[in-house]
Parts: structure tokens; sequence; C-alpha cells
């Protein structure tokens, strides 16, 4: 066995690494794509149950330090998103989650049904995107009981399926949203989203730039927060950690690893490095194993809480 491959809720997985959500994640070939460039998994593009085309143009920006997107959650609702799961599901063996967002607890529950049924090996639920607040309000991942109520509504319709909260740092206690999370039956935690909202302007015009004025921050600046995130929420539950957030080489992801993630989320890295990081991120964190003299990536997980200095 490979001393990359872990098992995350039960998923058996050959690398830590997973196609975060919404990038390339929309359709069952270009998930396939990133599976066979090294994803030990790969996130589809949140859905809900109505198809969203989602924010006008311009909504990427890459600013220099990361990227700020308003995107909108466009996707093709559940039907759409169920027929890409199933065709993913026919055609290749490396593990799919599928990512779900609603407007109410009860809502995720009639859409993690319908997903669940197409047969993903995860449901991820995104009670956390930054950049729709103005249509959906604050999101739950702000408020713990809110959150709990989500996650108890997902359980439910999962049947088997293992269900991740996709958690924001933006929150006034991470360890009290990991804690309802895992009260209320949920199986993993994916921290975090897009931080935010941020802006830009164009000083030659003095306007935003996103059409929608405001975006999800994420990239390089994020990495830090994410690394910060996992750390606390390992402390707080022992649940397995999706630590995904600005994640661009193998240090990164060792990062966050050792915060306590037992797998790593990669998004708005693969604009630049295209999907070939994968493999690239995969062999750095060969290389440091068999350097460092540890058998599996197991032996490093976690390793920043071995002392908690004063
Ligand atoms: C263009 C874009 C679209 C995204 N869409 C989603 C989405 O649909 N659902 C979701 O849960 N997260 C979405 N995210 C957030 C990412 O999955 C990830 O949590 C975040 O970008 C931090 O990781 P990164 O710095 O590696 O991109 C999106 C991010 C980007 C850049």
């Amino acid at each position: 066995m490979s001393a990359l491959a872990i098992r995350l809720a039960g998923i058996a997985m050959e690398s830590p690494l997973v196609l975060a959500s919404g990038v390339l994640g929309t359709t069952a070939s270009s998930l396939r794509r990133v599976a066979l460039a090294g994803a030990g998994a790969v996130t589809m593009k949140s859905c809900s149950l109505q198809p969203r085309a989602g924010h006008p143009a311009p909504c990427i920006l890459p600013w220099g330090g990361g990227i700020l997107n308003a995107v909108g959650l466009s996707n093709p609702g559940a039907e759409g998103a169920a027929a890409e799961i199933a065709e993913f599901k026919r055609t290749c063996p490396v593990p799919l989650f599928a990512s779900i967002f609603a407007g109410s607890a009860e809502e995720f529950g009639r859409l993690a049904g319908r997903i669940a049924g197409a047969g993903p090996d995860l449901i991820e639920v995104n009670v956390s995107c930054p950049n729709v607040q103005s249509e959906f309000g604050i999101p739950f991942a702000a408020d713990p009981d809110a959150c709990g109520r989500v996650a108890r509504a997902v359980k439910d319709a999962a049947g088997s399926i293992p269900v991740s909260i996709k958690l924001s740092a933006q929150c006034a206690s991470l360890a009290r949203m990991a804690e309802a999370c895992q009260r209320n039956g949920a199986d993993a935690i994916t921290a975090i989203n897009t931080a935010g909202p941020g802006m830009w302007i164009d000083t030659g015009t003095g306007r935003p730039v996103l059409s929608n004025r405001v975006g999800g921050v994420s990239g390089p600046a994020i990495l830090p927060i994410a690394v910060r995130a996992v750390y606390e929420i390992r402390k707080a539950v022992d649940l397995p950690i999706i630590g995904t957030g600005g994640v661009s080489c193998a240090n990164d992801a060792l990062q966050l690893i050792m915060a306590g993630a037992d797998a790593v989320g990669i998004g708005s890295a693969i604009y630049g490095g295209g999907i070939g990081l994968f493999g690239e991120i995969n062999r750095g964190l060969e290389d440091f194993l068999k350097e460092g003299g540890y058998d599996s990536i197991g032996r490093v997980q976690g390793l920043a809480h071995r002392e908690d200095r004063p």
C-alpha cells in the first residue's frame, strides 16, 4: 500500500488530495480528468434542487494573492448533478464527493435524499458560501444551532452515505461549530470555504470589478486561516477533516495535515498550476515522508498538537 493511502470516514483513498468543490467539478468528464491526474477523491460543484444561472461575468478575478470569486453557485440542479454522479461512478473508481446547498434545513434534507440516490461516496454540505449572502442571508456556518439542524436533516436523508459539513472560518467559535456537527451525526468536516466576502476596485473606473461587487477570497492569501481553522477543529472533535484553503504545493498540504487534517482540498491553485498539481504534490508528499523516515502520511498528521506551548 502506498504511503499516501488513507481512509476517510470509511472511504479508501490512494492519496489525501481532494479536488475542492467549484473548480472543474461540474461534469463527469472533467472530474474524471482530475481523478486520473492523481486526486485521491474529487468533489463536485455544489448543486441545488433547481438549476441556477449564478452571477453574470466578470465573476472570477485572480488578483495576485489569490482569487476573488462570485460565481454564485451556478449549477444544473439536482437532476443534472445526479446524472453526472451516475456517469462518473460508471466510469471511474476514484471516490466522488457530491456537494449540496439549499436555503433551509428541510430543503437540504430533500436535496440530500435525491443526491444520495445517485450513489456518491460522500455528501459534502455547503453551509458556508459567502458570495450569495444577498440572496440567502448569513450562512448557516455562522450559527451552531442552524448548522446542527442542517447536519441532522442531511444525515437523516443520506442513508449510509457519509456526510461532511463544510465550515467557514468566519464564526464566533469553530470549536462550537464542529461540536454541533458532531452532535448531529456528521461523519466529517471540510474546512474552510472561501473567506470574506472581499472586494476589488478597478482604480481606472472607480468601480468594483466583479459584477456581484463582492466575492469569496481563496488561494494563498487564506492558507494561514485554513491552517488555524483545522488546528482548532482538531482540538475540538475527533471527526475526520478535509482541510482546504490556499494549498498550492506539498509544503502547504503538509501544514494542514500537521494541523490535524486527514485529507487536503485543492481548488484555486488549479487556475495557475493546472491539474498536473495533483501528481506534483503527491510526489512532494512522498519525498517528504521518505526523507523523514515516515512510513505513512498518518505519521505526520496532527504533529502540531504534540506539545502545546504556553
Ligand atoms: C471559482 C470557485 C468556485 C467555488 N465554488 C464552490 C462551490 O460551489 N461549493 C463549495 O462548497 N465551495 C466552492 N468554492 C470554495 C472551494 O471549494 C474552497 O473551499 C476554497 O476556494 C478554498 O480553497 P482554495 O484556496 O484551494 O481554493 C469555490 C471556490 C472557487 C475559487
